[in-house]
């Protein structure tokens, strides 16, 4: 945010720029989210309305919703009631509004509203479509940018965000107390590692070795991989399976994709390990597979292997217990979106 809240300022001139933050949000990282692209879709927002606004003000606003009934709305998206909240942002301006009759063709790339040869703005007419592009894979198009608009009277464009809250740092005390409940959690469980690198094997059966737990499986095939985990859930029912794959041994996606959908019905944990300059690449690839993937970079460590099975295992606890106490409550996921045709029919279409 810093660095995005640094390029406009600089462009920013007689407009006045206003932040309008919740109280929660602070400088440190605090969302689990890729930031090169919400810096991209803030940027594409923000520069939209520094050329569009001759004088007056932006104001770039971000809030949290922490409510439950809102939070429901999401189904499935709900982890824990604790770090999963949903991010409303909207970039608000003061400057030349939009014609009602040209709405639609905003989102389409290219599209410049004032696209004759006499035109006053520069641009490719393609920041709008960009931005939304991304939203709707930050939000597992869930979400898509909207706006509200008076001619000359000024512009705002909003979208919200599910996300997860990253834990605070705990006070030491506090961290050998997690990390206490982190390994009897473990204790309970199965590993299962899919390994072709000989420095992921040596860790696990060295570093790893301290660690008590249930059962471990090394493979060398993700085929193995799928028939050892389903075989470990007929045998085990209530153990806690926990799978990691290293990427850097030709796992691509395309190979991913089919391997997730043999193991879902096995409730599995997976962990992808992979070199953090192939994180995003990862991420992005999880984001929209409505599968939940952890991702462990290198290097990494056995705290941190600890830290993530447990945290995964607790989301998975929490998600059964909120889904269990909605179902007793009668809450039934409501979609926030129509459904993905419709959305695109109003020419959010990319
Ligand atoms: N805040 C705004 N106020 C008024 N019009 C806007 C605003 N944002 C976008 N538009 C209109 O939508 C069009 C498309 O915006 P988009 O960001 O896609 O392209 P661009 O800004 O023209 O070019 P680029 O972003 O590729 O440099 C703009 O040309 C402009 O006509
Ligand atoms: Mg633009």
């Amino acid at each position: 945010m810093d660095h995005v809240l640094r390029l406009i300022v600089v462009q920013c001139g007689t407009v006045e720029l206003i932040l309008d933050f919740d109280d929660d949000i602070t400088g440190e990282p605090w969302i689990e989210c890729d930031r090169l692209r919400l810096q991209q879709i803030l940027l594409n927002l923000l520069s939209n309305a520094m050329k569009f606004t001759p004088n007056g003000s932006i104001t770039l606003a971000v809030k949290i919703e922490k409510n439950l009934d809102v939070l429901a709305k999401f189904g499935k998206e709900i982890e824990s009631s604790e770090n999963f909240v949903v991010l409303f942002l909207s970039v608000k301006d003061t400057g030349i509004g939009i014609d009602p009759s040209k709405k639609k063709a905003l989102f389409k790339p290219f599209s410049q509203l004032d696209a004759g040869s006499t035109r006053k703005y520069t641009g490719t007419g393609l920041g709008l479509t960009i931005a939304q592009n991304l939203v709707h894979r930050l939000s597992k198009e869930r979400s898509k940018i909207e706006f509200t608009s008076e001619v000359n009277e000024g512009t705002t464009f909003f979208f919200h965000l599910p996300v997860n809250l990253i834990p605070p740092v705990l006070p030491v005390a506090q961290e050998e107390e997690r990390k206490k409940h982190s390994l009897e959690l473990l204790s309970k469980s199965i590993f299962v590692v899919f390994i072709s690198s000989p420095e992921i094997r040596k860790f696990f059966t060295s570093e790893i070795r301290g660690v008590n737990t249930l059962l471990r499986r090394y493979t060398d095939s993700l085929n193995e991989t799928s028939e050892l985990l389903k075989s470990l859930r007929e045998e085990y029912p209530k153990c806690n399976l926990l799978c990691f794959v290293d990427t850097g041994c030709g796992s691509e996606e395309i190979i991913l994709d089919p391997f997730v959908e043999s193991i879902k019905s096995t409730g599995v944990d997976l962990f992808l390990i992979t070199h953090i300059n192939q994180r995003n690449h990862y991420h992005s690839w999880f984001t929209s597979s409505d599968f939940p993937v952890n991702i462990i970079t290198k290097p990494f460590y056995k705290d941190h292997i600890i830290n993530s099975c447990a945290g995964a295992m607790q989301r998975r606890k929490n998600k059964s217990a909120s889904l269990r106490k909605r179902s007793r409550d009668g809450i039934k996921p409501i979609p926030l979106l129509a459904p993905k045709k419709a959305a695109n029919a109003e020419g959010a279409k990319e």
